[in-house]
């Protein structure tokens, strides 16, 4: 009789286990199969996951300043905590979080988020003292000057029990060489907020530097740290992070020369990208696979992104120092991704961010954002997808459509019409209707606050000068001849006369 009740107690814990999740895809891999489902629906933004391994909670931040947590028994979502004095705008808010759970006393959970004083506004890296999904005793651990954009922020507790911290340059290049600021770096500290000892320079909280705009931060099984990070108009990145090492940004970018015949003395000392990408894809969050859960996936890099809303999967080299393989995943189906986890099991969790400020065509859905559940399956249901291999693209010899989508869409979008207040449309701009010189000038050089037809725009425009001639031309001539601009077009010729 006690045996029978012991099964039955069992039974009923594992149908309330088992909540029917619906299974979108099949993802057919060489050996595997994976399912792809719903975990949360309808929330807003949200940007970092963590797992709680002791009550099987995902506990996830969303950008307006709200932790909640996902219970993986149940489904359900609730709130945790609302922050006060969450400064969100654009790209700022509450970032990025990090949960310890190592010791069985002394759980924290480290979080980053943006606040607004006056006129200042602050990055700053909190400490919670966290308990079975609640939270409290807030402990500032470290407060440094943020921007409206480039406020970098992943955390991570890593091995080695020290607090990293990835901060973004605050939109002003210079901070990231100079050593002094702890801006455009990747901080190191004890769990207390203190200068650990054995950092690489003396009483600096400083591990690493020369990052303009990080958005991915992870460890692998072997101790490995990586980040992933936004370039400006080119060169996406992927770093593999040693102590001290400088890697390179505003002075070089990702696999190219030195941007000033002066800096190519210095190329050697910076470290250049394990992986990077041109046109860019705004990749963002990153997590370690190492579980035999997936073979075919074991020791490799799991990475959202924004841009070209997409998963991918980078194969990495037995020593972790190189990635041998790229494929993609979901491409435009599921909008822009923002964070991905992998738990102990070897399931993976991702969130897209369909509500942040650069919603991408045919997004928001109405049920977004949502976080979704990566885990093998044995069953074959809905539609059957499998990875691509991602092949680098060449920019030679291509039109100026496909030029415009991978350069310019990101901002001003496909159908030029930009984002009111945030990305100047191109539609019947006086601008792109008027003197090339001037158009040609904009590309070359970028553009920062002007007024445009009464409007001042917070985001800068990128300068375009690693585009050829003939690229540059096949882009202006396709802004002047669509979004009903109807104005002449130009040949190679004339555009290196405007130079
Ligand atoms: C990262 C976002 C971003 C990208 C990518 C971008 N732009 Fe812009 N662009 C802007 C912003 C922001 C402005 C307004 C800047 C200001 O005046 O402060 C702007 C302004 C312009 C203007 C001036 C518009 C006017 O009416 O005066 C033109 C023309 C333009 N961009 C063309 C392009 C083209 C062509 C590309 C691709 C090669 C491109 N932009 C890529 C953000 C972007």
């Amino acid at each position: 009789m006690r045996r029978l009740t012991i099964i039955y107690c069992i039974l009923l814990a594992l149908s309330c286990t088992s909540k029917k999740e619906e299974i979108i895809n099949t993802i057919a891999l060489e050996n595997s199969l994976l399912s792809l489902s719903v975990a949360a629906d309808s929330l807003n933004v949200p940007w970092d996951l963590q797992y709680d391994q002791e009550n099987n909670y995902l506990i996830f931040s969303e950008i307006r300043g709200e932790i909640k947590k996902l219970d993986l028994n149940s489904g359900k979502v609730s709130l945790i905590k609302k922050l006060p004095n969450v400064f969100q705008q654009r790209t700022t808010g509450l970032l990025g979080m990090a949960l310890y759970q190592a010791r069985e006393s002394d759980q924290y959970l480290f979080l980053s988020y943006t606040s607004k004083v006056n006129d200042q506004i602050f990055s700053n890296l909190y400490r919670y003292i966290y308990k079975d999904g609640e939270l409290s005793l807030p402990k500032l651990l470290l407060q440094i000057p943020g921007n409206t954009g480039h406020n970098g922020s992943r955390i991570m507790v890593g091995k080695d029990q020290k607090v990293y911290w990835s901060t973004g340059d605050a939109a002003i290049d210079s901070n990231a060489q100079d050593v002094k600021r702890l801006n455009g770096k990747i901080l190191r500290l004890n769990l207390d907020g203190s200068v650990p000892k054995d950092n690489p320079m003396a009483n600096s909280y400083v591990y690493a530097w020369g990052f303009r705009n990080m958005q991915g931060l992870t460890q692998g099984d072997n101790g490995m740290i990586y980040t992933s990070e936004h370039g400006d108009a080119v060169e996406d990145e992927i770093n593999f992070i040693m102590p001290l090492h400088n890697y390179g940004w505003p002075l070089v970018e990702g696999k190219n020369a030195p941007k000033n015949a002066a800096d190519s003395s210095k190329a050697k000392s910076f470290t250049t990208p394990i992986q990077s990408w041109t046109p860019v894809i705004a990749p963002a969050g990153i997590a370690y696979y190492g579980s035999m859960k997936i073979p075919e996936w074991r020791n490799s890099l799991i990475l959202t992104t924004l841009k070209s809303q997409s998963l991918r999967i980078l194969k990495l080299s037995e020593d972790g120092k190189a990635v041998i393989d790229e494929y993609t995943l979901f491409k435009d189906q599921l909008g822009r991704l923002r964070s991905v986890i992998t738990l102990p099991n070897g399931d993976i969790y991702f969130c897209s961010s369909n509500r942040d400020w650069n919603p991408q065509k045919g997004f928001p859905k109405p049920t977004d954002d949502r976080i979704y559940k990566l885990s093998v399956s044995d069953q074959n249901v809905g539609q059957v997808v499998r990875p691509n291999k991602t092949e680098a693209t060449s920019t030679q010899e291509v039109s100026g459509k496909m030029l415009y989508e991978s350069y310019c869409a990101s901002c001003h979008k496909a159908d030029g019409k930009g984002i009111p207040n945030t990305f100047p449309s191109l539609e019947k701009s006086a601008t792109v209707n008027g003197d090339i010189k001037a158009l040609a000038n904009i590309l070359r050089n970028g553009l920062k606050d002007k007024t445009i037809a009464g409007v001042k725009y917070d985001a800068l425009m990128p300068a375009f000068s690693f585009l050829k001639d003939e690229e540059t031309t096949a882009i202006i001539n396709y802004i002047r001849t669509h979004f009903n601009n109807q104005s002449s077009t130009i040949t190679t010729k004339q555009l290196k006369q405007t130079n």
